[in-house]
């Protein structure tokens, strides 16, 4: 049995409490993680009466080391602590009109606030009164669904997902964190609701998403979605990738399955959000690029450009980030053949450096990758690959430690090259620079500025450019 122990900042709050003559419970996640033995450093507290009053109570009792936030238009408050999270409600009624998410809410009961919660794990309480301190309040048996790992809604669940649609997904979402199940009724009425989601902002869609992404088992949430219909609502592109095609009885593979399975691998080894989402997002254009090759077969040709270019769109309807984290996962969109490339045929040195200038730091994330890409189900082709790979790394290990080609900037400069040769801005300044990186990735030289000069002029003189000073030195 699990109790909630007397100690803080449960103590403070039943003192602040008892003071004010107000009950308070203790609600939601912080419970359910609790008996889920998941420890959890926020916690959400109800009072039948002001939430607002006794979060300042508690604040004043804690003193210095709490920061007290209060949301006068919400009715609620927030005390931080070093270690803790604190979100203090009044209890309330809540009903929604049909195409709004604002809510008509109203002082309630304990009761009446267990009713409007999400699910029956979300709405047990614990009692802070002395004298019915850790007293378990659980009108809807959520102990029972914790131990039959069920997601099931307190209510009738066409009421509760129509209160709040993103609770869909939510239900997903927890399904995948939590490895539950979710009960064929409410799953029912998330197939009945679906279209609702289309009220909830891309922010709180996206919240569930990366939450379901960063989830043991990622691909339990985006088959649950799938089945739901929510996916094709939600994210069209990943929906896309689904089926199979033949022709002349040749198939190529389910692209959902396998990305799927990638994602999955992939969460075994790298808790990096935006590295899974590279795990989703690698094959998403190849519905795009598919075709038909009467001696090839099935060919997704430039599948890998494609969808780094698909990548924006993407995270700008989904209200993702368009910053750095968008770039990452575009460079890993389109690297993510390439050192299963590399492993097919010969690993030469030159193909090593060239996969470490255009991958840079990024490049064990890319491995990472690369490896759970490979899901073939003939066990000799995929020991092959493995074996490769296991090369490729040596290789890498080996070159970046001789030429510490990551994140190389090629020794001379656009700028010294115009000034040299007294160009403007213009097509054989590029010449130039390329002709020197390509000849440093390829080995011809070695990655240093005096080599890299004699080449520059070499070069330079093959295209008929003369140095602006004889000595060849800048002016
Ligand atoms: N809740 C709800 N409907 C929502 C969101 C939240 O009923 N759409 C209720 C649930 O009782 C939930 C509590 O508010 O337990 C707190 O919500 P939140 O902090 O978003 O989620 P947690 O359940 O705490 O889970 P997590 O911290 O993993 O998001």
């Amino acid at each position: 049995m699990i109790v909630l122990e007397w100690k803080e900042p449960f103590i403070t709050i039943s003192e602040a409490a008892a003071g004010l003559r107000m009950e308070a419970y203790v609600i939601g996640g912080y419970v359910r993680d609790l008996f889920l033995r998941r420890p959890s450093k926020d916690v959400d507290i109800v009072t039948v009466g002001s939430g607002i009053a006794l979060a300042e109570a508690v604040a004043r009792k804690m003193g210095r080391g709490a920061k007290l936030t209060v949301f006068r238009n919400f009715g609620t408050a927030q005390v931080k602590t070093r270690e803790w999270e604190l979100e203090f409600v009044g209890a309330r009624r809540e009903s929604y009109a049909r195409n709004s998410r604002k809510p008509i809410v109203e002082d309630g009961t304990l009761e009446d606030d267990q009713n409007r919660r999400d699910f029956t794990i979300n709405a047990m309480a614990l009692c802070l009164d002395r004298e019915r301190y850790g007293q378990l309040i659980d009108p809807f048996d959520g102990i029972r669904d914790i131990e039959y790992q069920t997601i099931a809604t307190p209510l009738d669940p066409d009421v509760t997902f129509s209160d709040d649609p993103l609770r869909m997904m939510r239900a997903v979402r927890f399904a995948a964190q939590l490895g539950f199940f979710i009960e064929p009724e409410t799953f029912d009425a998330i197939e009945r609701n679906k279209e609702r989601i289309r009220i909830i902002s891309q922010e709180r869609i996206a919240g569930e998403l990366h939450k379901i992404i960063l989830s043991p088992r990622p691909s339990i949430g985006f088959e649950l979605l799938d089945l739901s219909g929510l996916l094709s609502l939600i994210f069209p592109e990943l929906s896309a990738l689904k089926g199979v095609e033949t022709k002349e009885g040749i198939g190529h593979k389910d692209n959902f399955a396998h990305t799927l399975m990638v994602l999955d691998r992939l969460a075994r080894h790298s808790d990096n959000l935006w590295l899974r989402w590279s795990a989703l997002l690698h094959d998403i254009a190849k519905p795009a690029t598919k075709r038909w090759d009467n001696r090839l077969g099935w060919t997704f040709h430039n599948h890998n450009f494609i969808g780094e270019r698909m990548v924006p769109g993407i995270f700008r309807r989904m209200k993702l980030p368009v910053n750095e984290k968008m770039k990452y996962v575009q460079k890993m969109v389109n690297l993510h053949m390439r050192p299963i490339v590399l492993s097919d045929d010969e690993v030469t040195d030159s193909a090593i450096r060239r996969l470490l200038f255009d991958a840079g730091d990024d490049i064990d994330d890319l491995m990472l990758l690369c490896e759970a890409d490979i899901t073939s189900k003939n066990p000799d082709k995929v020991k092959r690959f493995l074996h490769n790979f296991q090369l490729v790394r040596s290789k890498l290990a080996e070159i970046e430690e001789k030429d510490r080609i990551r994140n190389f900037q090629p020794p001379i400069s656009g700028e010294e090259i115009m000034s040299t040769f007294g160009l403007p801005p213009s097509q054989p300044v590029g010449t130039l620079k390329e002709a020197i990186k390509n000849a440093i990735l390829d080995g011809i030289i070695p990655n240093e500025y005096e080599a890299a000069r004699e080449l520059m002029h070499q070069k330079a003189k093959q295209m008929g450019l003369l140095p602006n000073h004889p000595d060849g030195q800048p002016n």
